[in-house]
């Protein structure tokens, strides 16, 4: 396809960031690509990509820079560290942030981003997985201005099939800690009906099939039985088959630490209960399941 348009620079090349930067290219934008570890690279460079020196050089030769890390501190070192996107004047005008951190991270980093260099900032947390985003229909929740949003609007759609603007920066981010609260709660209710059937003796794997277009036919009880399928050992599949045996009291010793980046996600959550004075009594709960898993209790 021929490359037009404004040119897209790509920061974070991980389990999520990789399919969504693939989309990108698919979707016939200029892409270029940077990521700490610079193996991961290649298979982008393959499809087409051109590769930066740095996350400054990837700033100064784009228009868009989107990036996809860990967490607050990967986003500080990308944005605000040696050879960071802030310390390249020029060129780009917006940075897009797909890592899902705390609003109000988004909030000073973007004000911080601004004085630095003049470019401004979206929130664009997804939700959808991998599995979504090689499908390029992930869900977007956009915080920032609705004049950025429409710029940013073709590199979004690349791999989002539902993008909504949710208010100035931030306000993506609080959507997005709004979804993982349905989703911590949706994958151990799943879990805890698994373990109640089992203990009744109904066949457990046919259990997705029994409840397939009723309400309780959720996406992450079909992303389940896909996964499980498919014998993934990460993601849902593998989530709600760890909770399933925690209730059956085994415990791996292999995911202690393992669910860091989700951990991260409940951290956001507890503070924006803490800020906004709402509880979150049912979240509260399953948490501490997760935690356990995890061995941070
Ligand atoms: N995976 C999902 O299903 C999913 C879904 C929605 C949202 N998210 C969010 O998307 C973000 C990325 O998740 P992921 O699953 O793709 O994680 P991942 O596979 O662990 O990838 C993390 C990425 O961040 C980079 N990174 C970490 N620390 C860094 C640092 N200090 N400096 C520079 N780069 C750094 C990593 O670089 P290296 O390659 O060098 O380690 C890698 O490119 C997270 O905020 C996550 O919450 C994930």
């Amino acid at each position: 396809m021929a490359h037009e348009g404004p040119s897209i620079g790509f920061i974070g090349l991980g389990n999520i960031g990789t399919p969504m930067a693939e989309r990108i290219l698919e979707a016939g934008l200029r892409l270029l690509v940077w990521n700490r570890t610079p193996g991961k690279m290649q298979p982008l460079l393959d499809a087409g990509a051109a590769a930066a020196e740095s996350p400054a050089d990837l700033a100064r030769r784009s228009d868009i820079v989107c990036i996809c890390v860990t967490d607050a501190g990967a986003l500080e070192s990308v944005v605000f560290g040696p050879d960071g996107v802030a310390s390249a004047a020029g060129r780009a005008r917006l940075l897009v942030d797909n890592s899902t951190t705390h609003p109000g991270i988004s909030r000073d980093m973007a004000g911080r981003l601004l004085a630095a260099s003049g470019m401004r900032w979206l929130d664009v947390p997804v939700s959808g997985g991998p599995v979504g985003a090689h499908a390029g229909t992930l869900a977007a929740m956009v915080g920032g201005d609705a004049a950025d949003l429409e710029f940013a609007r073709p590199v979004i759609t690349s791999y989002a099939r539902q993008v909504t603007h949710m208010g100035p920066v931030g306000a993506g981010q609080a959507t997005k800690a709004c979804n993982q609260l349905i989703n911590f709660v949706g994958m151990a209710a799943v879990a805890e009906a698994l373990h109640l059937a089992a203990g009744f003796g109904i066949d457990v794997d046919r259990l997705p099939q029994a409840l397939a277009g009723g309400f309780a036919d959720t996406p992450i009880l079909r992303e389940f039985v896909r996964g499980k399928a498919a014998g993934e050992t990460g993601g849902i599949a593998f989530l709600i088959e760890a909770l399933r045996a925690f209730h059956e009291g085994r415990l791996d010793p292999a995911w202690r630490g393992s669910l860091h980046i989700l951990l991260k996600d409940m951290g956001i959550l507890h503070d924006l209960g803490r800020a906004t004075g709402r509880v979150t009594p049912v979240f509260d709960l399953v948490e501490s399941f997760y935690r356990i898993i995890d061995g941070s209790t």
